[in-house]
């Protein structure tokens, strides 16, 4: 008996002791041939953008103009928009990943007023994605936060209005914001085509990523269940989430309350998600690199891995581009 209770006593330190390890183990290690991202600087320099309307930008989608589009103004398209009122979604183009980028003469392509479709404080969070049934490129955007619309296009430019891609009611009665999104081709075609992650904040404020999967990119069915909450390592929000595939792995990639972004491995269903994030990518504090790493857009072309996201201080960030050097 005595023995016994010594042995279950043991058992229990080393449980406790295991447990402890586990909840300190907040970040799971880099796997092998991880990419390290080298900050490479600002694309969006407030003082030398003609539309400027607040003097910060977010959320970067890179498209690949040259492509899909006849006659584009450059090789890549990158889209971006203010955070703030009245956002905009924006555009700049360049024949390299690595810049120089030429603003749009008449930005923005998208404003937070369109006639006959809405009127509403602000437009932002751009993702350009091609829909090959629709043959016209698609750029999700939000506005206001209850809602994520999206508009079409033949020449990246010259918009015509989609319509209302989710909205707060999709995901529940506590769903107060349905913005961030990011498309892309479901890894698992068997039943849907298009898939989205977007942010989903609730009465609770804790804003988490949410999974919408369509037939066509258009109309847009909301899982139930969160894709990712945020845990111990991450704070109070997880937003900006993305689909990113390396070495044969799927991820989900987003950025956190921390200031860093991190992965979490996702199967091809979109459902079974890694419990422990891995660090993707933070400032290193030297020079410009500073504050929050957010909004992730990992772009791989001929053997080089570009990073471009959203630097810098919530309200004040900027678009910035690493790369794997
Ligand atoms: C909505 O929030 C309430 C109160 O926190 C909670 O009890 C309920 O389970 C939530 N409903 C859903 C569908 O998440
Ligand atoms: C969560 O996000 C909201 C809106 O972006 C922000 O106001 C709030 O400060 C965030 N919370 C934390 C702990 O970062």
């Amino acid at each position: 008996m005595k023995t016994r209770t010594k042995a279950s006593g043991t058992l229990r330190l080393l449980v406790s002791m295991l447990v402890a390890t586990l909840v300190s183990a907040q970040v799971a290690p880099q796997p092998d041939g991880w990419p390290q991202f080298t900050y490479q600087g600002i694309i969006t320099e407030p003082s030398a953008l003609k539309y400027n309307p607040t003097g910060e930008f977010i959320f970067p989608s890179v498209f690949h103009a040259g492509y899909y589009l006849d006659e584009p103004l450059g090789e890549w398209y990158l889209y971006y928009a203010p955070h703030d009122n009245p956002g905009g979604v924006s555009l700049m183009y360049s024949d390299s990943l690595e810049g120089p980028w030429t603003e749009y003469a008449s930005n923005p392509v998208i404003s937070n007023v369109w006639a006959g479709h809405y009127s509403v404080p602000h437009v932002s969070s751009a993702m350009a994605f091609w829909n090959p049934d629709a043959g016209r490129l698609f750029v999700y955007f939000h506005g206001s936060n209850s809602v994520t619309r999206w508009a079409e296009t033949d020449d990246g430019v010259t918009f015509d209005y989609g319509g209302i891609a989710v909205r707060n009611s999709m995901g529940g009665p506590n769903v107060t914001e349905s913005s961030y999104a990011r498309v892309f081709f479901h890894p698992d075609p068997s039943e849907y085509k298009y898939a989205m992650f977007y942010m989903g904040n609730e009465l609770d404020n804790v804003r988490r990523i949410r999974l919408a999967e369509s037939h066509n990119g258009r109309d847009w069915v909301v899982d139930p269940d969160y894709v990712v909450a945020p845990g111990p390592e991450e704070g109070a929000n997880v937003s900006g989430a993305n689909l990113w595939e390396w070495n044969d792995q799927l991820y989900v990639v987003y950025h956190a309350s921390s200031g860093k972004t991190y992965a979490r491995t996702i199967d091809s269903s979109l459902r079974e998600v890694g419990e422990v994030p891995i660090l993707l990518h933070k400032a290193s504090g030297v020079g410009d690199d500073v504050g929050r790493v957010a909004s992730p857009d990992i772009v791989t072309f001929e053997e080089e891995t570009y990073l471009f996201y959203e630097s810098g201080a919530r309200l004040s960030a900027l678009i910035a581009w690493a790369k794997v050097v």
